[in-house]
């Protein structure tokens, strides 16, 4: 094998990293990292050729470039497993609402909430949807996201929810960060189907079909919440889903316990996302399956609800993830290391838990965990070079960005906190 990079990052004082191949990292595992110091990363082609510390010359050849990380931290590409990356507009009309106390649901209720950003995506135009996604996904990679999952759902009807889907595939296409979809039709009940749920379903299904033909996400999911879809109408459509061999999520246990945790267990699904009132017997579910229990503490942060009970989950053997939830109404910010210093202070989850939920556990939720989440021999070549001596210090040292470079698939795309290189 060639072992000639055609670039290597030197000088790196703390390399942290999940363990290399261990697949998915469940309970007191997640406490458990490789941190290497005075080390260097040889890439090739875009994949990583080799991890080590010392003398890395035997990988230099007359053409490799060199990038010296200056005795910094260097840490994996940051994998940012549930977002509804694709919406319009914002939500700061409500703001002061929420802040009087009148509840999420309530508001939703009411037609706003998720329906009023709705009523924004379906208005918008994909020239718009595109530039105001961009914008965001600019944010994220600097702050160290090198792949994102995105979520349809503030279209509802297939026009719309194709609209989104097909401005992320585009995006994915043009821009550095990674773009993993999910088709997210079954997101709310349009007003207009209040006394016809089963047609609306049905109507979700029938898009689906569209988004596999077009090959437009590769994943769908649903809101199995009170007052919004049941268990049994999140079996239908999950099944629907797993049928046409998409992999499987689902948005459950964020305000009420239905038993969409134990559904989505049943059916196989790559993670069951929210968790924050979740029961024993959702967490029983989780640890007989390979399930990824994804939590999203930015979003019991801003809507100033329950916490995850992180701590439990870890001592009952799940596989934890970490991720942001950005959207316009629960979680209205693309800053993920701020969602990470939300899991330290709220999850209580220390340093090498974090960097396990927010890397490999995160990537086994969209089925990518051999690919992505590691920097391991034969994994894509991202990279976050942090402004900083060592990982506990990103995480202490809250709401400021500390990434300072950022590698994707082996090219720098950030500089010096700017993107230098786009697709
Ligand atoms: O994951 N809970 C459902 N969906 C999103 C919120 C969407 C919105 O409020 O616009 C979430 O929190
Ligand atoms: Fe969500």
């Amino acid at each position: 094998m060639n072992k000639i990079a055609d670039s290597i990052v030197i000088n790196i004082g703390s390399l942290v990293t999940p363990r290399p191949h261990v697949g998915l990292v469940r309970g007191k595992k997640m406490d458990d990292i490789l941190e290497l110091n005075d080390a260097f990363v040889a890439m090739r082609n875009g994949i990583i050729l080799a991890v080590g510390t010392g003398d890395y010359t035997i990988h230099q050849g007359a053409d490799t470039k060199l990038i010296d990380a200056g005795g910094r931290l260097v840490g994996p590409g940051l994998v940012d497993s549930h977002t509804h990356l694709v919406h319009y507009g914002s939500r700061e009309h409500e703001f002061e609402k929420k802040l009087r106390g009148v509840p999420y649901l309530k508001i939703l209720e009411a037609g706003g909430g998720i329906l009023s950003s709705v009523k924004m995506t379906q208005d918008a135009s994909e020239r718009q949807l595109y530039r105001q996604s961009r914008h965001s996904l600019d944010i994220m990679l600097k702050h160290g996201v090198t792949t994102v999952e995105g979520k349809s759902g503030y279209g509802l009807f297939a026009e719309s929810e194709l609209k989104q889907l097909r401005v992320q595939k585009k995006l994915n296409e043009t821009h550095p960060v990674d773009i993993v979809s999910t088709y997210l039709g079954a997101h709310a009940l349009p007003v207009e189907y209040r006394d016809r749920r089963q047609k609306f379903l049905d109507h979700v299904v029938e898009t689906m079909e569209t988004v596999k033909k077009e090959d437009l996400a590769a994943f769908v999911d649903i809101f199995c919440e009170k007052g919004v879809f049941t268990v049994e109408e999140s079996r239908f459509v999950l099944e629907s889903a797993k049928k046409l061999g998409f992999g499987l999520k689902i948005h459950a246990d964020e305000i009420e316990a239905l038993g969409g945790v134990e559904l989505a267990c049943e059916l196989g699904a790559a993670s069951a996302d929210h968790l924050m009132v979740i029961t024993d017997s959702g967490i029983e579910a989780l640890k007989k399956h390979d399930t990824v229990a994804n939590i999203l503490p930015s979003t019991s942060f801003n809507l100033n609800s329950d916490y995850a009970p992180a701590r439990k989950m870890i001592e009952a053997d799940l596989a934890v993830a970490v991720s942001s939830d950005y959207n316009p109404g629960s979680s209205p910010s693309e800053n993920f290391l701020f969602t990470l210093n939300i899991a330290a202070i709220h999850l209580k989850m220390s340093p090498a838990e974090i960097l396990n939920a927010a890397t490999i556990n995160a990537a086994h939720a969209l089925k990518k965990g051999t690919q992505i989440g590691a920097i391991a021999t034969g994994y894509d070549a991202d990279l976050v070079i942090y402004d900083a001596k060592n990982w506990p210090y990103v995480l202490y040292h809250f709401a400021i960005n500390h990434v300072k470079d950022v590698i994707k698939k082996g090219r720098l795309v950030v500089e010096n906190q700017t993107i230098i290189e786009e697709v």
